[in-house]
């Protein structure tokens, strides 16, 4: 970062001027620097949902929402979703270049060597009800394991760091496999070393060990994409938890444990979920505008899943490429699916209505992934732990970046009080 001029903010209560640096990156807004603005002015400054805040400096991913533009270390998703493998996404998102093919090699073999977990966890997973949400299981036995792997917590170690970073890409696909085996009450399947990562994870859902199941290439190929499409998002809110848990120099898999517990909202992950059962809802194509109806409606909490970014004030570049294997998938398949229709006739209608057009209100990443995993007959109670599987790489990546900041600090944000200034206290007899 470069600092080239400064903001002057003046307290028009007194009249007093304070100079603040700007600082700029390498492209996009630039920050106001306001790390002494306490110090100096004796004042916090405000932004609850933190819309103009940077929490950090990152060198990992870039998003220009106004123009739709995701960039994973400089290079754009499209580029990314129909080039690479997600390991090779992975590895240049932990190590920030592209791997070579040496460099795969290495880095495929201790993914794929670190993908068993404990056999304690059965007892662990037994612990749940079979009905319990895979997200809930998934976010306890991540940090449950936390207390299985003593040879790598500490974190100022970089060889340490690499070992959990490894471990936690590597188990959350068998973890989230497992939770729904359990919820199914299957037999667990182990994970297979001859096989790719989104192979792998589709053979640990779908295989039974009465007979032999061979992974569609198809299916593995759209489960690739989808990985790749998830694997991190900039400073979002369960990245944002990641790196707030860790910046006390909390255990790795804890922190991933707070990622996944935040991921899990509708707002965020968790829309996944919610698009299939709206898109279930509403059935057939003659009850669309009804919907939109209603997400309009001011006095009407109800909002179109799928739709609307906090940053992306266009089209989500990631939506346009699930969108397109979507109906690859649906196509490659034979699958004619009703809710696809639906999906379709929605977007059309709220495309072309003003209150989401005068808002920019486009279809995200969750829009079509929903479609696409009910075509793989993974359930809709799965969506968002499949989304976990994919973001964990981006939150470990984002995890080592800020452990490794020399300007890290435990991040200990502060507020503006609204209670009760001090008063008497009043004895329990006299209430
Ligand atoms: N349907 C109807 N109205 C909406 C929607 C929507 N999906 N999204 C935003 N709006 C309206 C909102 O009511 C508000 O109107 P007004 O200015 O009149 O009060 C305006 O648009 C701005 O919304 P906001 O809630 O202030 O925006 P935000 O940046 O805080 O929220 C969001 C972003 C993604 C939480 C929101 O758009 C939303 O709830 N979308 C539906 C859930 C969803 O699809 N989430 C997945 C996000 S992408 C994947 C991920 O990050 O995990």
């Amino acid at each position: 970062m470069t600092q080239t001029n400064t903001v002057t903010v003046t307290d028009n209560r007194s009249g007093t001027s304070y100079e603040l640096p700007i600082l700029d990156g390498s492209t996009g807004p630039s920050v106001v620097d306001i790390r002494k603005f306490y110090a100096d002015t004796g004042m916090f400054t405000y932004d609850p949902g933190y819309t103009s805040t940077g929490s950090c400096e990152s060198a990992i991913t870039y998003i220009d929402g106004d123009q739709g533009i995701l960039l994973h270390r400089g290079y754009p998703i499209q580029d990314l979703a129909t080039n690479c493998s997600f390991l090779e996404v992975a590895y240049l998102l932990l190590e920030g270049e592209l791997p070579t093919p040496e460099q795969y090699g290495t880095f495929e073999h201790a993914i794929t060597h670190h993908t068993m977990v404990h056999e304690q966890i059965h007892k662990f997973l037994e612990g749940f009800r079979r009905d319990a949400h895979p997200m809930a299981v998934m976010c306890g036995i991540v940090g449950g394991l936390a207390g299985f792997y003593h040879d790598s917590t500490d974190i100022s170690n970089p060889h340490h760091r690499m070992i959990a970073s490894h471990r936690l890409i590597a188990k959350m696909p068998t973890i989230a496999a497992w939770a729904y085996k359990y919820s199914m009450g299957q037999p667990l399947i182990y994970p297979r070393n001859c096989l790719t990562y989104a192979e792998d994870l589709l053979h640990m859902l779908f295989a039974v060990p009465c007979e032999e199941y061979k992974v569609n290439p198809v299916l593995a190929k759209a489960m690739d994409r989808i990985l790749i499409l998830h694997a991190d998002h900039e400073q979002n809110a369960s990245t944002s938890t990641v790196r707030l848990t860790g910046s006390s120099g909390a255990n790795p898999f804890a922190c991933i444990a707070a990622g996944i517990a935040s991921l899990w909202g509708p707002a965020h992950g968790g829309a996944n979920e919610a698009v299939l059962n709206m898109l279930s809802e509403i059935g057939s194509k003659d009850n669309v505008s009804a919907c939109v109806k209603r997400a309009k409606d001011k006095d009407d909490s109800f909002r179109l899943m799928g739709f609307g970014h906090r940053v992306y004030k266009n089209y989500d570049p990631r939506a346009k490429i699930m969108a397109q294997t979507c109906h690859e998938v649906l196509e490659e398949l034979g699958i004619k699916d009703p809710l696809l229709d639906v999906a379709l006739e929605l977007e059309r209608i709220a495309l072309e209505d003003d209150y989401f057009v005068e808002k920019k209100l486009y279809p995200n990443v969750d829009f079509y992934s929903g479609i696409i995993f009910r075509a793989m007959n993974i359930p809709v109670s799965m969506f968002t732990g499949m989304f976990a599987v994919a973001r964990t790489t981006g939150w470990v990546a984002q995890w080592n970046e800020m452990v490794t900041d020399p300007a890290q600090k435990i991040g200990r944000p502060r507020q503006l009080y609204t209670g009760p200034t001090q008063r008497a206290f009043v004895p329990f007899d006299k209430r």
